[in-house]
């Protein structure tokens, strides 16, 4: 297993619109394992392929408080959305950023597990808010799309700053 690097905003990468997985061979089943690998080492609750650099239709997430409920969601649809709620969300790929953003309470989402066998979720409350967030890291769609663009600007200074930072930290070492 490996960690992988987390790309971070603004990196063009982010918005890229991920294909739909269609080999679920041993390629795959690395590259879940490094994903894994990378979200508990961050430690995150969710990563989707698309932060580390990978474009598949593709997420990993454990909302548990314990890191017992890995789950992998292949080739997602959020085929119903109910209810609204708002809660402060946070990104690996925006370290240090929170910011409250108004999504569905409950979802139901249809997927395929790590060996392609499809399921349906029908879930709520924190699981149902990290879903629609990761699902929208696939589709290029980031949190911060739903903030004003002030404030958007804003958070897109700061990290850039302290993007530069760490590269001259880096050079020194
Ligand atoms: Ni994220």
């Amino acid at each position: 297993m490996a960690i992988l690097e987390i790309l971070e905003f603004p990196d063009p990468r982010l918005r890229t619109k991920a294909q739909p997985v269609t080999d679920f061979g041993d390629e795959l089943q690395q590259q879940i394992d490094d994903m894994f690998q990378t979200m508990y080492d961050a430690p995150g609750v969710g990563l989707a392929a698309t932060q580390v650099n990978i474009h598949k239709r593709l997420f990993v997430i454990d909302a548990s408080e314990d890191k017992s409920d890995p789950r992998v969601f292949v080739n997602p649809e959020i085929v119903e959305k109910r209810g609204i709620e708002e809660m402060e969300e946070g990104c690996l790929s925006f370290p240090g950023v929170y910011a409250k953003v108004q999504r569905a309470d409950e979802v139901v989402v249809k997927a395929q597990d790590r060996h392609g066998n499809p399921f349906e979720l029908d879930t709520g409350d924190f699981l149902a808010v990290v879903i629609q967030h990761e699902y929208d890291h696939i589709e290029g769609k980031l949190f911060v799309d739903y903030l004003s663009p002030l404030k958007r600007n804003r958070i897109r200074k700061m990290l850039e700053k302290q993007q530069k930072k760490q590269s001259k930290h880096l050079l020194i070492n």
